[in-house]
């Protein structure tokens, strides 16, 4: 590594929190990826402001995510400093309630789940679609997470976003976001989001929340190492899951990377699965699709590193 590169890490290194050659295997639900050279995580709002803020005026690349569980990080790993949000959390608050309504506040950091259990605790309802996805709040609204019964796009009131240029905050009201299928397209950082729920009946919301955690758990590869479904589904169609099964690529591998055999659309890590053998089996996978139904797949996962 170049002399100035190792400096101004060992600048940043001096003022903040920061693990050095972090394997960032530790920090994906895909458990895998090389090591970063630096890695932050903040607790606190003004803590990532004043990091990012300075890992700017010292030159250092940066890339940030959350709990890592929609993500692939290459056997080379990431270069710069890698932000890490998922301690970036406090008390999830009520700031509104009217008679049908209640709305809430809540830092990016915080888990989804988390969030559904406070739910289901004070009888709101809106959020029984999220049953069992996992990740951070920010990463969810990141890539408007859902369902089919649902998407983050449609609870969310407004978010509250660091613009990585001037490093000030602004609040974004909902009309304001450009959500489209699995995406929103923002530039700036999520560190905090309203959101609105509905009051509704105890009994009916554990009943969806229940019914749809039990779909997830006897549809989904849950106790494997994933990263969520790989690919995005076709716009119209059948779904990526199905066209990989009617391929017959369920339990293909490459070394220890798998397709699921209970889902088409997972790739699980059996092991020692590397971002390699991951690239190897998502591009035999897409090729046999194109093949057999001439439909293109395209990724869900984000990618990140050298
Ligand atoms: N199917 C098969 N074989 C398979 C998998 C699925 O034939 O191996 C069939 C199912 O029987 C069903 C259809 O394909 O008729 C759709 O399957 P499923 O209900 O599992 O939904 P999906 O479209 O594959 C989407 C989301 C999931 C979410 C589920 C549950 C995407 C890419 N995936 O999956 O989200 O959990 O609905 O509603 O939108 C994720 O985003 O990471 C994710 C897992």
């Amino acid at each position: 590594m170049i002399k100035e590169i190792i400096e101004s890490y060992s600048i940043l290194a001096k003022e903040f929190n920061i693990l050095v050659d972090e394997p960032m295997e530790n920090y994906t639900s895909l458990k895998i990826g090389g090591k970063a050279d630096i890695v932050a995580l903040p607790k606190h709002r003004f803590e990532l402001k004043n990091l990012l803020k300075r890992a700017c005026e010292l030159d250092i690349p940066v890339t940030l995510f959350g709990m890592g569980t929609n993500l692939l990080i290459t056997d080379r790993g990431i270069r710069g400093l890698v932000v890490i949000t998922k301690q970036l959390k406090s008390k999830i608050q009520i700031i509104e309630k009217d008679r049908d309504f209640i709305t809430i506040f809540v830092d990016a950091g915080e888990r989804l789940s988390k969030v559904c259990q406070f739910a289901i605790n004070n009888t709101l309802s809106g959020l029984e679609f999220a049953a069992g996805i996992p990740g951070t709040i920010g990463g969810a609204i990141m890539m408007n997470a859902g369902t089919k019964s649902g998407e983050m796009s449609t609870i969310i009131k407004s978010i509250e976003v660091l613009n990585q240029d001037t490093f000030e905050m602004k609040t974004i009201e909902k009309d304001l976001l450009n959500f489209s299928y699995r995406h929103l397209n923002l530039s700036g950082i999520i560190v905090s989001a309203v959101i609105t729920l509905k009051k509704g009946n105890q009994e009916r919301i554990e009943q969806i929340f229940k019914h749809n955690l039990n779909k997830k758990n006897t549809s989904q590869p849950v106790s494997f190492a994933s990263a969520g479904c790989f690919f995005k589904n076709p716009v119209e169609g059948t779904s990526a899951g199905e066209l990989i099964d009617k391929a017959g690529l369920k339990g293909m591998s490459v070394n220890d990377a798998a397709v699921s055999e209970k889902h088409g659309n997972f790739i699980v890590n059996l092991g020692n699965a590397s971002c390699e053998d991951v690239f190897l089996l998502k591009q035999q996978i897409q090729e046999k699709v194109l093949e057999e139904f001439n439909i293109k797949l395209e990724t869900e996962v984000r990618i990140e590193g050298e």
